[in-house]
């Protein structure tokens, strides 16, 4: 029987399958570090935010500024460490002068980003913000989705059956920071992720 590698070997070829096949060469031209991800490859939890900003291209990890002392905050409130979850980005290089990434970065990434669902296999899916968002649950608005998970089915690549994956959208911690009531928003319906877990686990019983 074949030996499996393992998870982290498994998210290290897709590391290294990003820089071979040269994904987005203008903006890793820019970038100082390719930020891939960071956390618990056995996670329930796997948040996906955007793209990588100024701290998290320097240090080579994906929240780490502002928004992600907010995120780690949020953790805290629900009895978790980053390193019980997993965190990544859709676009893992920085886009100059922190601006959107460009929905053809984001579909240039896309495969690999599942690729990293596949080995994690998370039971829920938390998108941080709208770009994360659009390519899980296409033409929803993040104000009217935000907090209420939703239950999809997907094919990862190299599989041949549909694997059932919850969605919880939530505000982009970085668009909230200064906003009064979406960072309540957000802070409410982060809190509702435990419960979210209970559910998929009681579900899939
Ligand atoms: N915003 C994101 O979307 N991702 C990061 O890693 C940092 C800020």
């Amino acid at each position: 029987m074949a030996i499996q590698p393992d998870k982290a070997a498994m998210l290290e070829r897709i590391r290294r399958d990003i820089l071979k096949n040269q994904i987005c060469p203008e903006l890793a031209a820019g970038a100082t570090n390719l930020v891939m991800g960071e956390g618990s490859v056995d996670a329930d939890i796997m948040f996906i935010g955007e793209a990588p900003g100024k701290n998290e291209d320097l240090q080579g990890r994906p929240f780490v500024g502002a928004a992600g002392k907010f995120l780690d905050e949020m953790l805290r409130g629900v009895n978790l460490r980053r390193q019980d979850v997993y965190i990544t980005n859709i676009v893992k290089y920085r886009p100059p002068d922190n601006r959107d990434p460009l929905p053809e970065e984001k579909l240039a990434f896309w495969p690999y980003l599942l690729r990293q669902l596949a080995v994690i296999r998370p039971k829920v899916v938390v998108t941080l913000g709208r770009h994360s968002l659009e390519h899980f649950l296409p033409g929803r608005q993040i104000s009217a989705v935000h907090g209420q998970p939703k239950r999809l089915k997907i094919i990862f690549p190299g599989g041949n059956q549909p694997s059932g994956l919850v969605i919880l959208p939530l505000y982009h911690p970085a668009a909230a920071l200064y906003n009064g009531s979406m960072r309540l928003t957000l802070m409410d319906d982060f809190a509702r992720l435990p419960e979210v877990i209970n559910q998929d686990s009681s579900n899939s019983n």
